[in-house]
């Protein structure tokens, strides 16, 4: 054994390949149950695939390069939890494919931004940051008001996900382009909608009901992060242990 033992020490080449395959198998180990075991997502109570409104309105913030200037993470320190709320669960992103939760933070952070402010203040600040905020450097997306929202594909952005592991059923695929007008309609029966997608934020967001553009998506994706989970069962005094 020994013997032998010298001959792979001797090969620099063999003792580089047997290394890497130690180390693969030994990493594979590791890695592989993870795709395969259930509890590496703890699963939340509340979490749901996005309505189909809300998934047009994330595609536009990653259109528009939102991840660029805001994360979508609340890290488990106090400061961050004073501020923004509980921090993030992995479950929260678990439909998110890409995940958003960005690397640099120019502005705050998004991922509990939901029911924080009115759809008219989201709207303003969009068009206007520095209308609502006079020292903010965000840029302004007023166009997005004059973009009728372009959603023809909307069932194949849901048979996508569903691809990658999204639960959304046939049912949601089918009834998806009229979810996703009904959801930015006042006026529409949203029951059906809700029960596929409760918590869901319905009505007009862009301030004009007998449009659909693209700034109706945008805030019925923003009003709706971090909403799903009811955290009012979590105190601070459960971060500081
Ligand atoms: C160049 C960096 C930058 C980009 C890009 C950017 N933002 Fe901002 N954002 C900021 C800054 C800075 C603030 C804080 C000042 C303010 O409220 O305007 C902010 C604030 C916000 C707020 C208020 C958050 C709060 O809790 O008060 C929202 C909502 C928001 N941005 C959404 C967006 C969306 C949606 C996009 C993409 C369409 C976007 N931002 C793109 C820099 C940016």
């Amino acid at each position: 054994m020994t013997f032998r033992h010298a001959t792979i020490e001797k090969n620099v080449i063999l003792l580089m390949v047997l290394t890497l395959i130690t180390v693969s198998i030994g990493g594979l180990v590791q890695i592989i149950p993870l795709f395969a075991v259930e509890s590496t997502i703890e699963r939340v109570e509340g979490v749901r695939p996005y309505s189909p409104l809300e998934l047009a309105g994330r595609n536009i913030y990653i259109r528009e390069g939102c991840y660029v200037c805001h994360s979508q993470q609340v890290r488990s320190f106090r400061d961050e939890a004073e501020r923004y709320g509980h921090y993030s669960l992995a479950a929260e992103s678990m439909y998110d494919h890409p995940f958003q939760w960005g690397s640099k933070r120019t502005g705050p952070d998004l991922a509990r931004v939901g029911g924080k402010y009115s759809n008219e203040w989201h709207v303003a600040h969009l068009v206007d940051p520095r209308g609502v905020v006079p020292e903010s450097i965000m840029p302004p997306y007023g166009f997005l008001l004059n973009r009728t929202l372009r959603a023809g594909d909307i069932a194949d952005h849901l048979r996508t996900n569903r691809a990658v592991g999204v639960p959304y059923t046939d049912e949601m695929v089918a009834a998806a382009a009229l979810d996703l007008r009904m959801q930015a309609d006042p006026e529409a029966d949203t029951t059906a909608l809700l029960q596929r997608y409760p918590k869901a934020v319905v009505g007009d967001f862009d301030g004009d009901p007998r449009r659909l553009t693209e700034m109706d998506a945008l805030v019925a994706y923003l009003q709706m992060l971090g909403t799903l989970v009811k955290f009012s069962d979590y105190t601070l005094k459960d971060l500081q242990q």
